[in-house]
C-alpha cells in the first residue's frame, strides 16, 4: 500500500488538543479517504471503516493479547479475556459468562433497578445535578459491580474509589507517571478482591470463584477486567446518553411511553452515537488484507469503533439520533472473539436508568452550557454535565418507573 498523505491541515488530528474534543471531523475524513491509514504522527494504523473494523475484529491476524501487552508491558498483572487469544481466550470467556451472563444479569436487575430508584430519590431531593456522572453514573456503575461482587453496600465507596484509580489504565496514551499510577491501583484492586473470594456471599462473583476451570488468579484476572473495562465506560455512559437524549423532548416523550425493548433500541442508539470506549488496540501477528487496504504485520492498529458508528454505507444519517435505529448493528461493544462480554447489562441498565428519569423528571433538562468533553482519549466523555431536574411527576404518572418495566 501507497503511503497515505496525512490529514487536511484545516483537520485537527483525533488526538490532538482539539481532535480529542471533536475527533468526527478527523474520523469522517479517514473514513472518507482512507479507511485503512497508517497515522505518521503516532506510527499507530488507524482503521475507520465499518467494514474494516468488523473484518478486524473478527481477523485472528489482529491479536487483542499483543495490542494489551504492548500498551501495558511493565505489568505483571494477572492474565485476563483481554490479553489473551484464541483457545486461551475461549478458555477464560466461557467461565467469564458466570459474572455477566443473562442468569448473572437476572438474578441482579432487581437489586440494580432498586438502587437506581434510591439514586434517583436521592437526586429529586436536590432538584438539581450539579454532575451528573458523579452523582448518577458513576454510583450506578459501584452498585452494578457491588451487587455482581455480592459486596455489602458499606465497602462500596472502596470499591468506588478502586473503580476510579483503575480507570487511568483506559486511556493508551496517558502519559508515564499516570500509567504507572493505573498500574499500582491494579495491584491494589487486585489485592482487595482477593481477600473477598473466600467469603464471598452467594453472588455472580461466588459462582465465577467456584469455578473449576478457572486458577485463583485467573479468577482475578476475570474480576479486575470487568472492573477495568466497566466502571468508568458504564459510569460515563450515562452521562454521554443524557447529553444526546435531554435536550430532545420527542425522544423524552417517546422513552416516557416505552417498553423495555424500545427503551434498549434507545439505549443502543446512544452507545452508537457516542461510544464510551472509542477505539481499541490490536497488534497484527502477520500481513493482513482488510477490505480498505493491507497492513504488513507487526503493526499497531486502531480499531475505531466510533468512527465505524457513523459509517454513512451502514447508518442512515448517522450524526442523527434515530430513537428508533434498527437494525443498529453498532461497534461500541465491539465484534467478534471479544465482544463485550456485559452488552446486555450495560444496555438493560442504560435503558433501565434513562427511562426512570424521564417517567420521573419529564422537565428534566441540561442546566447551562457547562458540559465539556474530556481531553481522555478513553473512554469519551463529559465533565461538568449539569441537570436541572424540573418538577417531579405525580406518583401515579411515573408508576411504570417503579413497576420496573423498562
Ligand atoms: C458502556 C459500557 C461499556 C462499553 C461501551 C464496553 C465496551 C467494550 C468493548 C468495545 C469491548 C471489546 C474490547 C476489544 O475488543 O478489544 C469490551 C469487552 C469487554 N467488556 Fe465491556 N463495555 C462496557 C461495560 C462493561 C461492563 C460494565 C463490564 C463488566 C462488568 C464489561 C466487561 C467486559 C469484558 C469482560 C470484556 C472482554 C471480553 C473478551 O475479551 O472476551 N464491559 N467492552
Amino acid at each position: 500500500m501507497t503511503q497515505a498523505p496525512g490529514l487536511p491541515a484545516a483537520l485537527a488530528h483525533p488526538f490532538s488538543p482539539a481532535g480529542r474534543l471533536d475527533p468526527y471531523p478527523a474520523y469522517d475524513w479517514l473514513r472518507g479517504h482512507r479507511p485503512v491509514y497508517r497515522d505518521p504522527m503516532t506510527g499507530l494504523w488507524l482503521v475507520t471503516g465499518y467494514a474494516d473494523c468488523t473484518a478486524l475484529l473478527k481477523d485472528p491476524a489482529f491479536s487483542a493479547a499483543a495490542g494489551q501487552r504492548e500498551r501495558a508491558r511493565e505489568d505483571d498483572l494477572p492474565v485476563s479475556m483481554l490479553t489473551t487469544d484464541g483457545t486461551g481466550h475461549a478458555r477464560l470467556r466461557a467461565p467469564g459468562a458466570l459474572l455477566l451472563g443473562p442468569a448473572a444479569l437476572a438474578s441482579v436487575a432487581g437489586a440494580i433497578a432498586a438502587d437506581a430508584d434510591a439514586l434517583l430519590d436521592r437526586a429529586a431531593a436536590r432538584g438539581r445535578l450539579e454532575d451528573a456522572v458523579e452523582q448518577l453514573g458513576a454510583p450506578l456503575a459501584t452498585a452494578v459491580l457491588g451487587r455482581l461482587f455480592g459486596l455489602p453496600e458499606e465497602q462500596w465507596d472502596t470499591l468506588g474509589a478502586l473503580g476510579r484509580a483503575v480507570s487511568l489504565n483506559l486511556d493508551p496514551m496517558a502519559p508515564p507517571p499516570v500509567a504507572s499510577l493505573g498500574r499500582a491501583a491494579m495491584g491494589e484492586l487486585t489485592r482487595y478482591l482477593d481477600g473477598h473470594l473466600d467469603t464471598a456471599p452467594p453472588s455472580p462473583l461466588a459462582r465465577l470463584a467456584a469455578d473449576p476451570r478457572l486458577t485463583r488468579q485467573e479468577v482475578l484476572g476475570v474480576l479486575g477486567l470487568a472492573v477495568v473495562g466497566g466502571w468508568q465506560p458504564l459510569a460515563e455512559s450515562v452521562g454521554n446518553a443524557l447529553y444526546w437524549l435531554l435536550p430532545r423532548p420527542e425522544v423524552r416523550a417517546a422513552l416516557r411511553g416505552a417498553g423495555p425493548e424500545e427503551a434498549g433500541t434507545l439505549m443502543d442508539e446512544l452507545l452508537r452515537l457516542e461510544a464510551p470506549i472509542p477505539f481499541t488496540a490490536r497488534v497484527t501477528v502477520r500481513a493482513a488484507e482488510l477490505p480498505g487496504g493491507r497492513i504488513p504485520a507487526g503493526q499497531r492498529v486502531l480499531a475505531v469503533l466510533a468512527a465505524a458508528n457513523r459509517d454513512p454505507a451502514v447508518f442512515a444519517r448517522p450524526a442523527e439520533l434515530l430513537p428508533s435505529r434498527r437494525p443498529n448493528p453498532h461497534l461500541a461493544f465491539g465484534a467478534g472473539p471479544h465482544f463485550c462480554l456485559a452488552a446486555r447489562l450495560v444496555r438493560e441498565t442504560g435503558a433501565l436508568l434513562l427511562a426512570r428519569i424521564v417517567r420521573r423528571f419529564p422537565a428534566a433538562a441540561l442546566a447551562g452550557p457547562g458540559a465539556r468533553w474530556a481531553p481522555t482519549l478513553i473512554p469519551r466523555r463529559l465533565t461538568g454535565l449539569a441537570v436541572d431536574l424540573g418538577a417531579p411527576a405525580p406518583v401515579a404518572a411515573r408508576s411504570a418507573a417503579v413497576t420496573g418495566r423498562a
